[in-house]
């Protein structure tokens, strides 16, 4: 497994791989991997015959009150998750080689960030739509992974994909969870035992929620309620949003009569937590 820091160093190892026709599959990540991540570059894995993994935390993503500071790293935990999955390259470049002086250009999507953690996070899919055309520019691949937890982050790189003409495979990775049903993320390792507890009523809720649509019940604002009074009878929570919206524009839905996204964000304590799922009433 490579390790490369260099931008040029990245782009060269791919043009050589290009060159001997090995295609490449990509999975961008901040680091402190967990399963989630591994599932995603098995599935680089098994889809190409390289892997690129990035680890570069991207400030341009943080707004100024988050947790830019405090994100976790481990990168000897990182590197040896990456070599067993496969990993072929890893990319790692400093914030100054991606950002230099004078950098002015931003990717900013016009409709699908207005949405879910869009409205409460307003500078985030501007920095992730602009980091990730950079390394989707770096490292050339073939096919890029994400996982579904991000939804509106997936559905977003998706559209960036079609909009700048990136000829790459964008492939979605399921969200993968803990025995008890808590979604793997970097940011549970914030959470105080406590803590760990009333971060299971995510998961709690969205069950509840699939027992109601299965019972019959159809109105988003009904089942919403119930969900964060459910939520809000856990300590230190606070529901951010609840939504049932479509899979495609994330446009709100009145009526769940047709497939929907359910997504929500809560915070425990002052971690930010997201969970989603994809239903089909119909089936
Ligand atoms: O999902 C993430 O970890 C980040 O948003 C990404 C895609 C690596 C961009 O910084």
């Amino acid at each position: 497994m490579e390790i490369l820091k260099a931008k040029s160093a990245m782009q060269q190892w791919s043009k050589e791989k290009k060159r001997l026709l090995r295609s490449i599959g990509f999975v961008p990540t901040m680091g402190f991997l967990h399963q989630g991540h591994v599932s995603l570059m098995e599935k680089a894995k098994s889809l190409c015959d390289e892997v690129v993994l990035s680890i570069f935390v991207n400030p341009t993503q943080f707004g100024p009150t988050e947790d830019l500071d405090a994100y976790p790293c481990d990168l000897e935990n990182d590197l040896n998750l990456a070599r067993k999955a496969g990993v072929t390259a890893v990319f790692l470049p400093t914030k100054d080689h991606v950002y230099p002086q004078n950098f002015q250009t931003k990717i900013e999507l016009e409709h699908l960030p207005k949405f879910l953690c869009g409205k409460f996070r307003p500078v985030h899919f501007g920095g992730v739509a602009t980091v990730v055309t950079k390394l989707f520019n770096i490292v050339m691949p073939d096919v890029a992974v994400f996982g579904q937890k991000d939804y509106q982050q997936l559905q977003i790189i998706r559209q960036l994909t079609l909009d700048l003409d990136f000829d790459i495979k964008i492939v979605a990775g399921d969200i993968v969870r803990e025995k008890d049903g808590l979604a793997m993320s970097s940011r549970n390792s914030y959470l105080s035992q406590a803590q760990r507890t009333s971060a299971m009523s995510l998961f709690k809720s969205m069950n509840m929620a699939k027992a109601l649509i299965q019972s019959g019940e159809t109105d988003p604002q009904a089942i919403g309620k119930k969900m964060e009074t459910f939520i809000h009878g856990f300590d230190e929570t606070a529901v951010e949003y609840i939504c049932f919206c479509d899979p495609v524009t994330l446009e709100d839905m009145e009526n769940l009569d047709r497939k929907f996204l359910m997504a929500l964000a809560v915070r425990v304590g002052t971690t930010r937590l997201i969970d989603n799922c994809l239903m089909d009433p119909l089936q």
